[in-house]
């Protein structure tokens, strides 16, 4: 059990002192989770009267380091930088992050510092919620963004206070995406997470399907959101029964789960459903497109439109992504590799990886890409028995780059680095050794 008391009263401390900023600029992380607490943060500042500059990278490197200098004072990390040193040189500066952290002379809000885990209890956009006591739709969609599923720890407690404000709902009920967002039809055909076995990829049989499940009647456009709680439990059932008849019973469980809804939002959109929410988020953030994922975030007009065309392409990277890794991940002992370099784009490696790793998987995945200076980008995934069993992958990665040179951090479930190009045999006998 952390400290609450004192993360609370942090969260405080950091809230005055960014309102008292009168020229502040945000820096973010370009992820879901960056996005969502970076929206928080500025939605605040703009309520107190202050038009924050954002600027939302893809990584803390020296470039961004040296843009945060120069602005001479009143910078607010989000969702990174909780574990450099450098920034600790910076004039007027707070952190607001959830990677694994030792702390520095910085003022920062992180759950680390204060004995919880921001790997799976609360991430950035959390933090940001509570310590700005707003926007807990999208304190929720950043943790889900982040695969902290089901919500625990102090993210229960911010689902709790959005239940009792009437922001969230939460329930149990289908996991399928496209539940708000897509016609029936379309929700089965165009499942892939997971497959459902005689019904994706096949129009004639979905539609039959619904014909057999009752559900022929209903108009085409309609979304499994807009069928009545008993027509959702039948299809529910319906759906069991099918997985279990051609032997996928663990595959039907795995259908069903917690489910957080937004009730104030369109029903109709990505943002009625966390997850899909989160989604949406991350088709902006990792295809370049971050300033348009804040605008989601903050309500402008037409930014819905335009985030939701780029999701079919994020969609499709992401299917194709996912075909390569099945074709050409390779078994290194202790943990799988992907050589996705001018396969998978840098921004969406870590996405493909971590859905590439099944939480029965009894090793992690290390996937590489080329990034912008032709560096190499590395992503790793575990899961939760291996986190369990004490790997810690954003200690590997920082250990290994410490040897070979680049940075690498995050988390005991999900961690990133960049090495130089030159340096990835020395990177692999590195894992070998720590792992
Ligand atoms: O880039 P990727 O999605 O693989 O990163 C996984 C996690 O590791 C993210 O939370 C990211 O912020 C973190 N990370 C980090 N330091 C790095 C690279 C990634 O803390 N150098």
């Amino acid at each position: 059990m952390g400290e609450r008391d004192a993360f609370f009263s942090r969260c405080s401390e950091v809230r005055g002192t960014a309102l008292s900023y009168s020229n502040p600029l945000i820096i973010n992380h370009f992820d879901c989770d960056g996005l969502t607490s970076g929206a928080i943060v500025k939605i605040a500042l703009s309520e107190a009267g202050k038009n924050a500059k954002m600027l939302t990278v893809k990584k803390l490197d020296g470039n961004v380091l040296a843009e945060a200098k120069a602005h001479k004072g009143e910078v607010i990390f989000v969702d990174l930088a909780g574990a450099c040193k450098e920034v600790d040189e910076i004039k007027d500066v707070i952190i607001l992050d959830h990677h694994q952290t030792e702390g520095g002379k910085t003022l920062q809000i992180n759950p680390h510092l204060f004995g919880f885990d921001g790997g799976d209890e609360i991430s950035s956009s959390g933090v940001a919620y509570f310590t700005f006591k707003m926007r807990v739709d999208l304190g929720v969609v950043g943790a889900v963004g982040d695969m902290q599923y089901p919500l625990i720890g102090l993210n229960r407690e911010m689902l709790e206070e959005g239940i009792a404000s009437g922001d969230v709902k939460c329930e149990q009920n289908l996991r399928l995406y496209g539940r708000g967002s897509r016609p029936l039809q379309q929700m089965l055909e165009y499942a892939d997470e997971p497959f459902l076995p005689g019904l994706t990829g096949n129009s004639e049989a979905c539609k039959s399907f619904l014909e057999q499940s009752g559900l022929g009647g209903a108009p085409a456009s309609t979304s499994f959101y807009e069928l009545s709680q008993a027509k959702q439990l039948s299809l529910i059932n319906f759906l069991v029964s099918h997985m279990a008849e051609r032997g996928h019973e663990k595959t039907a469980k795995s259908l069903i789960g917690e489910v957080y809804t937004f009730p104030k939002n369109d029903i109709k959109t990505e943002m009625y459903d966390a997850s899909e929410f989160s989604t949406l988020l991350n088709a902006c953030g990792r295809n370049a497109k971050a300033e348009l994922g804040i605008s989601v975030c903050t309500g402008e007009f037409g930014a819905y439109a335009q985030a939701s065309s780029l999701l079919a392409t994020h969609r499709k990277n992401l299917r194709e992504g996912m075909k390569f890794l099945s074709q050409n991940r390779q078994d290194f002992g202790k943990f799988y590799f992907l050589d996705a370099r001018g396969a998978i784009a840098d921004g969406i490696v870590g996405v493909v990886a971590g859905m590439g790793l099944t939480s029965a998987a009894k090793k992690p995945i290390f996937a590489i890409a080329t990034d912008e200076n032709g560096a190499i980008k590395v992503s790793s995934r575990a899961n939760a028995s291996l986190v369990k069993a004490g790997l810690n992958l954003g200690m590997v990665l920082k250990a290994a780059c410490e040897k070979c040179g680049g940075a690498g951090g995050g988390h005991r479930i999900a961690a990133g680095a960049t090495i130089p190009k030159g340096q990835l045999d020395c990177f692999l006998c590195e894992l070998n050794k720590l792992l």
